[in-house]
């Protein structure tokens, strides 16, 4: 008998029986079990229970293990690991050995008779996440069209409850959570973009899970068009946390020899509530080679603050301000292409409006050059309004069957960048502005869902999703240093496809600061602060009409990648001068919060060994008028720290700080004063 296999890695683990005659089966995904013998791995798989028949007379179904692929052959009655046709049932038997490595299974099975192989991979990374991606290629004669092919792990039977998130622009990642019964919790996004209302991770874990407690599996993946993630548990069989790609009929038709690989499936566990599983993930986003390693720029974005009005004068006037404020990027956003007075026009047209601009953006880069900061710029590539030079032009290039125009969507369509004239025209435009103005940075936006988006009949929304990444990576081959972030009308795009060649997302086009407290929580749960977009907004808040008051604002704008999206020439000296010791305080602390593991509980931090920064907001009206208790989780248990107030109005520590062991201060913690709603307070911890 061949072993099974036993993948451990930072106290997670997989065991595989990899015995055949079907694909590797997954007996436990979770804790590490620690060493077992052959015979003791053995004893594992049997009592696993392998293919049992539910009951006299039922269906054999996978039972205590499941196939990296599950199918009907497997007697799987639930979703299948793959599908498509002709032949919808496929059997997929074992072609080769499996190679196995100390973090690796690799098998490859086969379907003679429907002419489908598929190769299935499984790594467990030095973090304990799981990456899960597999291949389909058609080795028949004839075509083969794939409807579904998804990456799947099992889950035990502790893990009764699901949580995942919905949200909606301006008010991304709102949680939700519900028992995981009998049936299928699935999420299925078809807008052609991640969603706003997309979940970046579909969670199940054991009864009260927490950011501290009980156990966690989740399921993100690696994918910006249509995607699906589910939990799915039925009646007599192992349930599942699964996702992949979502495809329309006929869209991905496999011709003899041609190949589909699904995105990555990203499967992390943790024993520690949802902050281990942050933890996880973060520390596999940032051992990725293109995790962004310098210091985060402090970052002023224009558009609240003058939307389409480009004036020259009014520009110089912010990056002065800015410059003197401590910002280190400065980015101009929509508005500086030809007919851009407002969002009726000009998309698509990318040259710079010389009735707005007579020398170019010349002057304003410069400027902000010579105040020593980057200088960023706002695209929208995928998208072309009907009144633009280049709809005019290229009637033919707007993704849309003939005779079949999609709706308009904040007045414009999209281009088919799957067409390679259409990618090269976009590279070509982009590659010059940055070439000629020395862009450090863009700001990549895509403002509209891809309903609808398709051509001669076929569904078009993988072959673009494809496309703009290939565009993403020329652009990044062409220009190593520039940085790009992810926008979407705000957090409409947030997925590690996209931030594989991305190096921020722009979180929500909301900076209400109390909105913003939840949508970075859950944003930061999948990705690092230093990933995350977080400005400082005006008050009112544009978004919201909310008032809230500036330090509230720039507590909660500190733990990301902070910059403004203010009108700071209308701020009051005083407002100028907290701004400034915001970005001071910013640049003092990015090291450790763009470092450090992210805790919750009654503060959101970031700690590592040495120090941890964390913040305690008050954010509805408290019931009763006492001063709180807040413990501060994470640091070294045994080493001493000093903490000290260094942000947050007139809600004071005692002067000089605490010094207390990092035991202490998780278990017993720090009086603070009482606070009034929307106050937060900033303590910065340092080892002794
Ligand atoms: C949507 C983005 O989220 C905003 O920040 C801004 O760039 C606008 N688009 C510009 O049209």
């Amino acid at each position: 008998m061949t072993e099974p296999v036993v993948l451990a890695a930072a106290g997670a683990a997989v065991v595989l029986d990899v015995a055949g005659p079907g694909l590797p089966r997954v007996v436990h995904w979770g804790a590490d079990p620690g060493p077992l013998d052959d015979a003791g791995l053995r004893a594992l798989v049997i009592a696993a229970g392998g293919d049992v028949p539910s009951t006299v007379g039922g269906p054999i179904q996978p039972v205590g293990s499941m196939p990296l692929v599950p199918t009907q052959w497997d007697g799987y009655a639930g979703r299948p690991g793959v599908s498509g046709e002709p032949w919808p049932y496929l059997r997929l038997a074992l072609a080769g050995p499996v190679r196995v490595t100390d973090s690796e299974v690799v098998a490859e099975a086969v379907d003679e008779a429907a002419g489908v192989r598929v190769r299935v991979a499984l790594q467990l990374d030095p973090h304990g996440v799981v990456h899960l991606r597999h291949t389909l290629t058609n080795v028949g004669t004839d075509a083969w069209t794939l409807a579904t092919l998804r990456t799947v792990l099992p889950i035990p039977e502790q893990a009764t409850e699901v949580l995942d998130f919905t949200g909606r622009w301006g008010l991304e990642r709102v949680p939700q959570r519900r028992p995981l019964g009998n049936g299928t919790h699935a999420r299925e996004s078809r807008r052609g973009r991640t969603g706003h209302d997309a979940t970046p991770l579909l969670i199940a874990g054991t009864p009260g899970f927490g950011f501290a407690s009980g156990q966690v599996w989740g399921v993100h993946i690696g994918w910006s068009g249509g995607h699906e993630e589910y939990a799915e548990r039925i009646s007599g069989a192992t349930a599942v946390l699964g996702g992949g790609e979502l495809v329309e009929p006929g869209e991905l038709r496999l011709a003899p020899g041609a190949s589909y690989t699904t995105p990555t499936g990203y499967f992390a566990w943790s024993g520690d509530g949802l902050d281990g599983l942050g933890d996880r993930l973060h520390r596999m986003i940032r051992s990725r080679p293109s995790h962004p390693r310098t210091d985060r720029p402090l970052t002023l974005n224009v558009w609240e603050a003058v939307y389409f009005d480009h004036d020259l004068d009014r520009l110089t006037k912010l990056a002065d301000l800015a410059a003197g404020v401590g910002v280190e990027r400065f980015v101009l956003d929509d508005g500086w292409f030809p007919g851009r007075r407002d969002d009726t026009a000009g998309l698509g047209d990318w040259v710079v409006d010389e009735g707005v601009w007579p020398a170019g953006l010349h002057p304003l880069v410069d400027l902000v050059h010579g105040h020593g900061m980057q200088f960023g710029l706002w695209f929208e590539p995928e998208m072309v309004n009907p009144d633009s030079r280049l709809a005019r032009e290229h009637p033919e290039w707007t993704l849309a069957s003939p005779g079949r125009l999609p709706r308009e969507h904040r007045n414009q369509h999209v281009l088919d960048v799957g067409r390679p004239e259409v990618a090269d025209y976009l590279f070509e435009r982009i590659d010059a502005l940055v070439t000629e103005y020395r862009l450090d940075y863009l700001k990549w936006d895509h403002n509209r869902d891809l309903l609808e988006a398709a051509r001669d009949g076929v569904g078009r929304v993988h072959r673009q999703t494809a496309a703009v990444y290939a565009l993403l990576d020329r652009l990044r081959e062409r220009h190593p240093g520039l940085e790009i972030e992810s926008c979407a009308s705000g957090g409409g795009r947030v997925d590690l496809g996209i931030l594989a060649r991305t190096d921020r997302v722009w979180t929500s086009d909301s900076n209400d600061a109390l909105d913003r407290q939840h949508i970075q929580r859950w944003t930061g749960l999948l990705l690092p602060p230093e990933l995350m977009g977080s400005h400082v907004g005006p008050s009112p808040a544009h978004t919201t009409g909310r008032s809230a008051d500036l330090p509230f604002r720039t507590a909660t704008a500190l733990l990301g990648h902070a910059g403004i999206e203010w009108d700071i020439s209308t701020c009051t000296d005083d407002e100028l001068d907290h701004l400034r010791d915001w970005a001071a305080l910013y640049k003092r602390l990015r090291r450790v919060i763009h470092s450090g593991r992210a805790v919750h509980g009654d503060v959101y931090g970031v700690v590592t060994d040495e120090a941890g920064v964390f913040v305690h907001t008050q954010l509805d009206n408290p019931a009763e008028m006492r001063p709180r208790r807040v413990r501060l989780p994470g640091l070294a248990p045994d080493r001493r720290y000093l903490v000290t107030q260094c942000w947050g109005g007139d809600a004071e520590l005692p002067a000089g700080g605490v010094t207390l062991t990092g035991r202490a201060l998780a278990t017993v913690g720090i009086q603070l004063p009482w606070l009034r709603p929307q106050q937060a307070v900033v303590l910065e911890a340092r080892a002794v």
